[in-house]
């Protein structure tokens, strides 16, 4: 069978439920898209489903306003018409047999003989994803294929497991692809490279030398057309017990026996195992002013849009360390960083007025953004007479690499693993099960959510929260820009 340069095994089918929805749009054709042109996905047919009624001319229509609007691709009319010859589309609401049908034909199309795989993304919220797996049992397509599943996977402990029950019952777990997508960003697989591949952090790396660390992740945005969904999920469930809980694990667990799947996901469990329940009085809620006015938000809606938490990882390395989590919509600036605080000097010999010790401690500052980038903060002398201290920093920016156009997007490389059966950087049942087991107390009893105004970093009660540290965003300096000289 014919193996690409990164190892994917020609032909498949991709069967994309969900074809005409926000994510696909802005992800997942477009990703496709660049793949196809990059070469990594050598010989594919796309079969489009969703519940909308429409023909593969439509579809393709909307699949070129898609990948116009949010791809980085070769939008020539020739590029297009070779990525449109592979897509075709099937209405969901048509039954197994047709579905069945489509894929069938696309396979012929490959003309592979048996030898085609099938890849059932599915892009659907959470309520339709087992109707999808059943209606796949039925339609015969569950052998030769493997299915990826968008979170959140149940919204709670019991959800959870009666879900990974039902879907044991038609894929085996082999089969099964849950994405976090935080954990395809580049900047995020780095956390693995700069932690095991170097010989300088590893030895500071806990509890003696590190005082606390954020994972912070503002977000600018508002709901945008997924008010209705968001209103049953809440920031902890659509990014905190996913997302962040994802990169926490990165950063907190030891080091795996090798980069395979099972040595790293037996280590990211070790450290959800590790945390201690999440308590109500370790939790700030909060609800932007405006939210309940909106239309598909209940009068009196709890939902927080907003949330910052304490979580604290009960084993040798961190005992004692707290890790800060933040994040919400519609806050005063987007960003994604994990920020690390070392331990002060034990003494300071220099005289008052010398500010040493007035910028906060030396911080370790991952920014996962998609140009993603790196700094280390420290005292340094200020030139001149006397001892004056300042705050400097070294940065490092991937995108001023030469390597810097190779970056894949993370819903990019993704699929890419998924079809070469690499489950490493997806997430497992233990490990979101184990999650959902650890947030029954902050689940049951929810402090109430406090308002906060559109624009600000959320309510006051987050400063009490981190005391005596202090929230690292809004950064005191800026990121250096490395075009300007003399900074
Ligand atoms: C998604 C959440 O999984 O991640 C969104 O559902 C959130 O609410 C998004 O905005 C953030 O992802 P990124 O890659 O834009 O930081």
């Amino acid at each position: 069978m014919a193996v690409n340069a990164d190892g994917v095994r020609a032909p498949y089918v991709i069967v994309l439920f969900g074809a005409t929805g926000d994510l696909s749009r802005r992800k997942l054709l477009p990703g496709l898209l660049r793949l196809t042109q990059a070469g990594l996905l050598p010989e594919a047919r796309i079969v489009g489903t969703s519940l909308e009624e429409m023909d593969t001319e439509e579809f393709v229509r909307r699949a070129h306003d898609a990948c116009q609007e949010f791809g980085r691709c070769d939008m020539s009319s020739e590029a297009w018409q070779r990525f449109a010859s592979v897509l075709s589309y099937v209405s969901q609401s048509k039954g197994p047999e047709e579905l069945a049908e489509a894929v069938h034909k696309a396979e012929a199309d490959l003309g592979a003989d048996g030898d085609v795989r099938f890849l059932h993304y599915l892009s659907v919220p959470p309520k339709a994803a087992l109707s999808v797996i059943h209606q796949l049992d039925e339609a015969g397509l569950v052998d030769r294929s493997r299915v990826v599943m968008e979170k959140p996977f149940g919204t709670d402990l019991e959800s959870a497991v009666a879900l990974n029950r039902e879907l044991h019952q038609v894929f085996d777990e082999e089969q099964i692809f849950r994405i976090d997508h935080f954990l395809g960003k580049e900047a995020a697989q780095n956390i693995l490279a700069f932690r095991f591949a170097n010989g300088l952090f590893e030895p500071i790396w806990n509890r003696n030398f590190i005082q606390h660390v954020q994972i912070d992740v503002p977000e600018t945005l508002g709901l945008e057309g997924r008010t209705s969904f968001y209103e049953t999920t809440g920031a902890y469930r659509d990014m905190v017990v996913t997302h962040l809980m994802q990169v926490l694990a990165f950063m907190a667990m030891e080091p795996p026996t090798s980069l395979a799947p099972g040595p790293i996901s037996d280590e990211k469990l070790k450290v959800f195992r590790s945390m201690k329940p999440i308590e109500p009085h370790d939790v700030v809620r909060g609800q932007y002013s405006g939210y309940r006015g909106k239309e598909e938000v209940a009068e009196y809606s709890d939902t927080e849009t907003f949330i910052a938490l304490r979580i604290e990882i009960d084993n040798w390395r961190w005992a004692g360390v707290p890790f800060f989590l933040r994040t919400g919509k519609k806050l005063a600036e987007g960003a994604r960083i994990i920020s690390i605080a070392f331990k002060e000097p034990p003494l300071s010999m220099f005289p008052a007025g010398s500010n040493a010790g007035m910028q906060g401690p030396d911080h370790l500052t991952f920014d996962l953004a998609d140009q993603s980038r790196m700094s280390l903060s420290f005292y340094g002398k200020r030139p001149g007479p006397g001892m004056q201290l300042e705050k400097l920093s070294m940065q490092f920016a991937t995108h001023e690499t030469a390597s810097a156009t190779g970056v894949l997007e993370a819903y990019e490389r993704l699929i890419l693993d998924a079809m070469r059966g690499d489950h490493t950087l997806f997430t497992t049942a233990d490990g979101i099960e184990t999650l959902w087991e650890k947030s029954i107390p902050l689940l049951q009893s929810p402090p109430p959510v406090r308002a906060y105004a559109p624009g600000s970093w959320g309510p006051n009660a987050i400063h009490q929260l981190v005391a005596p540290h202090a929230w690292r965003l809004p950064f005191e300096r800026s990121w250096r820009d490395p075009n300007s000289v003399g900074q």
